[in-house]
């Protein structure tokens, strides 16, 4: 198993190109189901999650793979969809997997997937999922560990979610798009993830209005044809390397992101005293001197994103000053802290809280990755701490995460991943 060592010390300057979003292609990918006849979706990351997706979308009877030739595009044809069951293996190891649920049930009439179990950062339901497909006719059964959806027709209904679910919302903008007559789906996430599916279907020949807001409307029922697509930028991710860079009091730029997506990770950046300037599809993050601690409450889009809590966290670990980072939309997922402290951060935790006393400077340690975000702090920690860090169990950080040594390198990172 490969694990990343990071000897902490230099600071990162210089620009990177941030990859295509991770989340934003896995909706992508599963919306490609819909169509009988060939998809391509272009600029889209090379990372473990997505050849799980296409491993799934194979599984299912789609043609679906990389284009040799062309630079990380995916081609995927699913007018060859045999079987409607997704197989527990792969829906164990990606949550997203659900995703097809939907767009199976439109296809095939009939659609199997796996429950996804709890998972690492605290019981993720999918009963909003359900909930929304039912609304739509499909007719939900669970049968050992199974969800079951069946419908000879999927009809156009109201959605009213309880919770703004992304990819429950996403799961039901798909069903729709195969439903007769208009769906009307309330209290939407409105993730850009969301709107960018929207364009898809668009091009696919779906009517689709609202995504973006908390209401959004669906017109199906019509056969769609295959789309290309080029995926917009990660905007985990560049938030992700422009938290590493202020931690290192360094001078990172980020291209190829949509700014006023990453608009709530920059204000809390500033607010921690570094310099931030966005210009068309980049950003530039700079800290002189040490920064300033931040209370940051996590919320739905646009408020400042669960997926960067546990990176933010690795910033004022040091800042100077007390922080208090409180996680409101997943219950446990604070498993960075232990490893933190092992480092020497000074954090305690009260429920959704974690007390954060930034101390001078974190000491390199061993450290275990545990999900995919609380591997992404582990790094952002070990860039300017004493000393040799290494994250063992990496294979999380390679689910959503392109070359990430490489493109720390590239801005003076001493980083490198040993087998
Ligand atoms: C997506 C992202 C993930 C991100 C999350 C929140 C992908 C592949 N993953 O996950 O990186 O952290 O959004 O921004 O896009 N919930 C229910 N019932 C449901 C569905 C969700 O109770 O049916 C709860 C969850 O447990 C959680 C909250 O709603 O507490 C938000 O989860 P949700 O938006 O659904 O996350 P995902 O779409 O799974």
């Amino acid at each position: 198993m490969d694990r990343i060592v990071v000897e902490g010390g230099p600071r990162l300057a210089g620009e990177v190109r941030a990859s295509g979003s991770k989340n934003a292609t896995l909706a992508l990918m599963a919306a490609a189901l819909l169509a009988e006849g060939e998809t391509r979706i272009a600029n889209v990351p090379r990372v473990r999650d997505v050849d799980a997706m296409l491993e799934l979308l194979r599984a299912l009877g789609a043609d679906a793979d990389w284009v040799p030739d062309a630079v990380q595009t995916v081609a995927i044809d699913a007018s060859t969809i045999t079987s409607p069951e997704a197989p527990y293996d792969i829906v164990r190891k990606m949550r997203a997997s659900f995703m097809v649920l939907g767009p199976l049930v439109g296809r095939c009439g009939l659609a199997r997937v796996s429950e996804p179990g709890g998972c690492a950062i605290g019981v993720r339901p999918v009963d909003q999922h359900m909930k929304g497909l039912a609304a739509l006719g499909a007719k939900i059964d669970l049968d050992h560990g199974t969800v079951e959806a069946r419908a000879e027709e999927l009809v156009g209904g109201r959605v009213v979610f309880d919770m703004a679910s992304v990819n429950g919302t996403q799961n039901v903008m798909m069903a729709a798009a195969l439903a007769r007559g208009v769906t009307e789906i309330e209290n939407a996430a409105r993730e850009p993830e969301v709107a960018e599916l929207a364009t898809f279907l668009a091009g696919m020949g779906v009517r689709v209005e609202g995504a973006g807001t908390d209401r959004i409307l669906v017109e199906g029922g019509a056969r769609l044809a295959g789309v290309e697509h080029v995926v917009s930028g990660d905007r985990i991710e560049a938030g992700t390397l422009l938290a590493a860079g202020v931690a290192t009091r360094g001078d990172v730029s980020v291209s190829g992101v949509v700014p006023a997506h990453l608009d709530a990770v920059l204000d809390k950046l500033r607010e921690a005293g570094a310099d931030v300037e966005a210009s068309a599809d980049r950003v530039r993050a700079r800290a002189h001197e040490r920064l300033r601690g931040v209370d940051v409450a996590t919320a739905p889009y646009p408020g400042f994103p669960t997926d960067m809590q546990a990176q933010l966290m690795a910033v004022v670990a040091t800042a100077a000053g007390s922080s208090v980072v409180t996680e409101t939309v997943f219950e446990n997922r604070f498993m960075h802290v232990p490893e933190l402290q092992r480092m020497g951060a000074d954090i305690s935790v009260q429920g959704r809280a974690a007390h954060v006393r930034g101390v001078e400077r974190l000491s390199g340690a061993p450290v275990m990755a545990t999900d995919l975000r609380a591997s992404a702090s582990l790094i952002v920690a070990a860039l300017p701490a004493e000393g040799t860090t290494v994250v063992n169990r990496v294979y999380h950080i390679d689910r959503g995460y392109e070359r990430i040594e490489e493109k720390l390198r590239s801005l003076g990172a001493e980083i490198r991943r040993e087998s």
